[in-house]
């Protein structure tokens, strides 16, 4: 269903057919976002997180547990493990930046460097709830974050690397030299995907909501085993007996869950139903928004 087409929360929204980032407007309404700007090295994220109120930073329900702080880099070393961001490093792109193959020159390992696109949608806030949530937050279905930059203007994140791209590589516009994905993998990637949510909505003390389930950001390492990767719109759910949070609309067209699109509304089902626009996309291949198909075959109207 267009549920772009019916925006109506009484917070600002603005949503674009990709994905929606927070501005600097948005910059005080919650605690997360008044950080202001990125330490500069991991004290700051940690104290941070451990002076802070449950409301303010998610931790797992099992144990507040020890964060796993996020290395700084430099972007002089960033520029070094992409070979100065060679076009042969390029894997892809997406609403944030651009996003490079990496080898980090300190200890060998191989990452993807994303990297903001200043002049792009989305921005420093975005960046800053990224880090904050994968160094609060891990799990076998999260895709890690080993570190960042935040060098003068540069922002830049460094993420384990996942050999084998999203679920939308392999699900979607395949080439004709591709096979598809078999039935078992779709399920493995569903159940996997499914566990990620999970821990974000029942074991992340406040629930943290995802906002961005989509196929492009399922990303597959060995053996097809799924991580979610791109935190930047997630948001902490309602605490207490609130059964939603109120904000500003974002996410992607054709995932949004209608109720969250047009009251600003958000709860933990949102994610939920973006999860079944990707299993809808996943059992019949098709994308969940699809300009170039007749109208009413597309897994959304
Ligand atoms: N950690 C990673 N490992 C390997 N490839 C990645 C990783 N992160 C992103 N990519 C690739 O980079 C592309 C762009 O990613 P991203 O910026 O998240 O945009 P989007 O989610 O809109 O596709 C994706 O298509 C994905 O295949
Ligand atoms: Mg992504």
């Amino acid at each position: 269903m267009g549920c772009f087409s019916c925006f109506d929360s009484k917070e600002e929204e603005t949503l674009n057919p990709e994905k929606h980032s927070d501005d600097q407007k948005q910059a005080q309404s919650t605690p997360i976002s008044n950080l202001e700007s990125l330490p500069s090295g991991v004290d700051r994220l940690r104290s941070r997180s451990n002076g802070a109120s449950k409301r303010e930073f998610p931790v797992p329900k099992d144990g507040p547990g020890v964060p796993i702080a996020a290395q700084t880099f430099t972007f002089r070393e960033l520029a070094a493990a992409t070979k100065n961001f060679r076009p042969e490093c390029f894997l892809g792109e997406g609403g944030f930046g651009r996003v490079y193959k990496g080898r980090l020159e300190s200890t060998g390992q191989v990452v993807a460097v994303k990297q903001l696109d200043r002049n792009g949608l989305q921005g420093n806030r975005e960046f800053l709830v990224e880090v904050l949530m994968l160094s609060l937050l891990h799990h076998p279905n999260l895709v890690s974050l080993i570190g960042y930059c935040a060098d003068g203007d540069q922002r830049l994140l460094v993420y384990e690397f996942m050999p084998f791209g999203s679920l939308e590589d392999h699900l979607l516009d395949l080439p004709p030299d591709k096979e598809p994905l078999d039935w078992n993998t779709r399920m493995k990637i569903a159940a996997g995907a499914a566990k990620g949510l999970e821990y974000l909505h029942d074991k992340a003390n406040p629930p943290v909501i995802y906002r961005d389930f989509k196929s492009s950001n399922i990303l597959l390492d060995e053996g097809f085993h799924p991580k979610l990767s791109d935190f930047g719109l997630a948001k902490l759910g309602p605490t207490g007996d609130k059964s939603h949070v109120s904000t500003r609309v974002m996410g992607t067209y054709g995932y949004c869950a209608p109720e969250y699109a047009m009251t600003g509304q958000l709860t933990v089902k949102s994610d939920v139903y973006s999860f079944g626009v990707v299993f809808l996309e996943l059992i019949t291949g098709r994308k969940a928004i699809d300009s170039t198909r007749p109208h009413g075959t597309a897994v959304v109207q």
